[in-house]
């Protein structure tokens, strides 16, 4: 999704803009722009559509020299994606970039408009610049008039902002879109995430909801949401653990992808005594809380959701926890009925991604008893506003395509599971003890699991001339059938649908013939005569089956049916594990088509906006 990154130095900053920019790649875009306050005291800009390689050879044909500048990555929300709409806007000497969506653009516009402001761009952020201009006339100073400014913009952003009349300073607001602030020595840099500026320093200040700052090169000012002047805690960040590089790997997904026998046991570490659970890892408070809770309300989007719904399954089987799943877009505007002690549970990888976050939002005044983030960035909003968390420990994750987040969310959620049924004392003699044990081997069966990927590479040929592909799966494999499709979907553009496999039969069986591959994952479980019913009403029709199959299962290769032996595992992590060949097989489905497998068209990595 968008990015942010700006600069106010003593050297000439656009190459720090644009490698800034680079590194916020992976997050998806369809355009980007710089504005710089040029040595020779104009404010220019370049932008271009496509990637921030063109827009780096349009500067080196073309170069801006300054020491005070702004750039963006912009995924478009108002407006095509076309030079036009790239950011920065400017307004007379103002420069604008913008993540977020101001909702009441429209209203702003025609007022700015009646007022003889000409736009130039389709955007919602071309408000903001114009508005700006306006306050400048009342109130000169760049900064207050930007806090009068956003009194009256409604709805999401994160901005900076530039004055070719006041070049010794950048200024900044957030208010649901992160931005944060790079410490330098006689240089100062802003950014919608650290990660941009790891290039030129190691000392972050966040912004909180509401604050307004004042950057300049050797000084940083911020104001709260009330107008208060505040102090935001410094952070250095000291390891080289976040190095950005595919290593022997062709793309960012697949070295994720075999991450994750690795990232499962860091999200272990520390969690698990001898044959329990450490129901602190949840926070100091968490036992006594989770010794009240009743229900579980889980909030997600998209493969984070997928987490939630497997959790459910497991909630209510192990620790019989009555569970409710819900995409967050739908939950922050439902009338929603919350049962009493029920804990709200929302999953994310950024924890920025904005419906979740709204949800949270809404859920605290919905009287929930209390809420857990299962999160993998410590320092994101979703965090920092939920009164328990868990942190993910699956590091830096570049593809756009989720994968590693998926399963340490798994993993986190099969350790509250597990907590909540230790504190309630509802979990059933010895499953705690042995579902420990399984997860301290977990890591050995996930790197069995890789093992097939070159198995798993000669399957996805039979994809590569199709167009659609049916996802089956029972039980809580049914969540990850669902994943299985949205990967497909996402990283190759074959459409893929999911079904619980008992569901085929009503209705989308008149769909299967022998030009749609029906994928099925076939864990060892009760289920299992039922699933192979159910794949017999496949064949029947004509359709070819992919089946990733328990080595205990007893299912062969034969006519039309491509049979992929598992590692055998206990049933309860099976979700976890016959995850890694669905990735597996949207990646070399995915090579084969030749999309861009890390950056796929028209998705962003932290879903920033509604
Ligand atoms: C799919 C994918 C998205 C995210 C969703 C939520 O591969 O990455 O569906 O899972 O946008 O993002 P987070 O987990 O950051 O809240």
């Amino acid at each position: 999704m968008c990015g942010i990154v700006g600069a106010v130095a003593e050297r000439n900053i656009t190459a720090i803009l644009v490698e800034g920019l680079k590194r916020l790649e992976y997050r998806g875009y369809d355009s980007a722009g710089v504005a710089v306050y040029t040595n020779d005291k104009t404010l220019e800009r370049m932008r271009r559509v496509g990637k921030v390689s063109e827009l780096e050879a349009a500067l080196a044909a073309q170069p801006l020299v300054g020491r005070l500048g702004i750039a963006h990555t912009r995924w478009a929300t108002h407006g095509a994606p076309n030079e036009r709409n790239a950011h920065p806007h400017f307004s007379g000497d103002i420069a604008v970039v913008h993540n977020g969506i101001i909702e009441n653009h429209e209203v702003l516009r025609e007022r700015l408009k009646a007022k003889g402001y000409v736009f130039t761009s389709d955007t919602d952020t071309e408000v903001i610049a114009h508005l700006l201009t306006e306050k400048l006339k009342a109130q000169p100073d760049l900064t207050i008039a930007l806090k009068a400014t956003v009194k009256e913009l409604h709805g999401a952003y994160g901005l900076a902002v530039i004055n070719a009349q006041q070049p010794d300073r950048l200024v900044a607001a957030r208010s649901g879109s992160p931005l944060v602030i790079g410490l330098g020595l006689g240089e100062n840099f802003l950014a919608s995430d650290q990660l941009a500026l790891r290039q030129v320093t190691d000392r972050f200040m966040y912004l909180e909801e509401g604050d307004i700052a004042e950057i300049r090169r050797d000084n940083v000012q911020i104001w709260d949401v009330s107008g208060q002047a505040v102090e935001r805690q410094i952070v250095q960040y000291s390891d080289g653990a976040e190095a950005a590089d595919k290593g022997e790997f062709r793309h960012y997904m697949l070295k994720e992808i075999h991450e994750q026998p690795t990232v499962v046991q860091r999200t272990l570490e520390g969690r698990l005594s001898q044959n329990q659970v450490l129901v602190q890892a949840f926070g100091p408070q968490a036992a006594e809380l989770f010794a009240k809770v009743r229900n579980v309300q889980i909030v997600a989007c998209g493969t984070s959701y997928h987490a939630g719904m497997v959790a459910r399954y497991w909630l209510e089987e192990l620790a019989g926890i009555p569970c409710q799943v819900e995409v967050a877009s739908e939950f922050r505007y439902r009338k929603v009925v919350v049962q009493p002690d029920t804990l709200f549970v929302s999953i994310s990888q950024s924890g920025e991604t904005a419906d979740t976050l709204a949800a949270l939002r809404n859920a605290k005044e919905l009287g929930f008893l209390g809420s857990l983030a299962i999160c993998n960035v410590g320092i994101s909003s979703l965090v920092r506003e939920s009164d328990l968390t868990l942190l993910t420990q699956a590091g830096r994750e570049i593809g756009v395509a989720s994968t590693k987040a998926f399963t340490t969310q798994l993993v986190g959620l099969l350790l509250l599971t597990l907590s909540l049924g230790q504190v309630r004392g509802t979990l059933g003699e010895g499953v705690e003890a042995t579902l420990v044990e399984e997860l301290r081997r977990l890591p050995t069966r996930l790197g069995e699991a890789l093992a097939m990927d070159s198995t798993v590479e000669k399957i996805a040929e039979l994809f590569a001339e199709k167009n659609h592909t049916l996802f089956l799966g029972r039980g809580a494999q049914f969540p990850v059938a669902m994943e299985g499709a949205l990967k497909l979907k996402e990283i190759s553009y074959i459409h893929a649908e999911a079904y619980p496999a008992g569901e085929l039969k009503h209705g989308p069986l008149a769909l299967v013939d022998n030009d749609m591959p029906v994928v099925t994952v076939a864990p060892n479980n009760e289920l299992l005569e039922k699933l192979k019913s159910n794949l017999q009403e496949v064949r029947a029709r004509g359709g070819e089956l992919i089946v990733f199959a328990d080595e205990k299962a007893g299912m062969t290769n034969g006519e039309g049916t491509h049979v992929v032996q598992m590692p055998h595992i206990h049933d309860i992590l099976s979700p976890i594990l016959y995850t890694i060949p669905l990735q597996l097989l949207s990646y070399y489905v995915a090579v084969l088509k030749g999309t861009d497998v890390d950056q796929p068209r028209n998705l962003a990595k932290s879903v920033t906006v509604e």
